[in-house]
C-alpha cells in the first residue's frame, strides 16, 4: 500500500521539473531533502512518473554519496577520511564518536538522533581532522572534545 501523501509530494517534486528525465537529480534532490533520504516507494514513483526503469532511478541514487537509502537521524555527522585528516588521527576521531553513540560509520542511533557517515576528502585538508555536523564544520577535532560538541546536538 502506497503512502498517499508521499505520492503526492513525489508528484510535485516531478513535476517541477517538468517531469523531465533531465531533472531526476534535481528530483531525488528534493526528495533527500524532504525526507532526509530517498524512500524505496517515491523511487519507485520517480521511475513510473519518468518511464524509464526502476533500476535506472536506483543506479542514480546509489552513484551520489549526497543521497541516501536508509533513513538518517535528525543530525548527520561527517568524519573525513581522507588522507590528510587520516595522518592527523581522523580515525581516533571516528572511534570516539563510534564510541559515544555506540554506532558504527552508515549506521543511526537507536534514537534517531544522530547518523554517522565517514567519507573521503571533504576539501578542507588544513583543517583536520575534520568533523561536520548538518553542514557545520568542526576543524582540528580531537578526540576529547567530541563529548562537548556532540552535546551542542543532544538537547531537545
Ligand atoms: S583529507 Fe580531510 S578534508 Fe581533505
Amino acid at each position: 500500500m502506497m503512502n498517499a501523501d508521499l505520492i503526492k509530494e513525489v508528484d510535485r517534486i516531478v513535476d517541477l521539473y517538468g517531469g523531465r528525465i533531465t531533472g531526476s537529480i534535481g528530483m531525488l534532490q528534493d526528495i533527500q531533502s524532504r525526507y532526509s533520504y530517498l524512500p524505496r516507494e517515491a523511487l519507485i514513483h520517480v521511475a513510473e512518473r519518468l518511464d524509464v526503469p526502476l533500476s535506472q532511478v536506483f543506479s542514480l541514487a546509489t552513484f551520489y554519496k549526497a543521497f541516501s537509502l536508509r533513513p538518517r537521524g535528525k543530525h548527520l555527522i561527517v568524519v573525513c577520511m581522507g588522507t590528510a585528516c587520516h595522518v592527523r588521527g581522523a580515525t581516533r576521531l571516528v572511534d570516539e564518536i563510534g564510541r559515544k553513540l555506540d554506532i558504527k560509520p552508515g549506521e543511526t542511533t537507536e534514537d534517531n538522533l544522530f547518523t554517522l557517515e565517514a567519507v573521503n576528502c571533504l576539501g578542507a585538508c588544513a583543517l583536520g581532522p575534520l568533523m561536520v555536523i548538518d553542514g557545520e564544520y568542526y576543524g582540528n577535532m580531537a578526540p576529547k572534545k567530541v563529548e562537548s560538541v556532540l552535546g551542542k546536538y543532544s538537547e531537545s
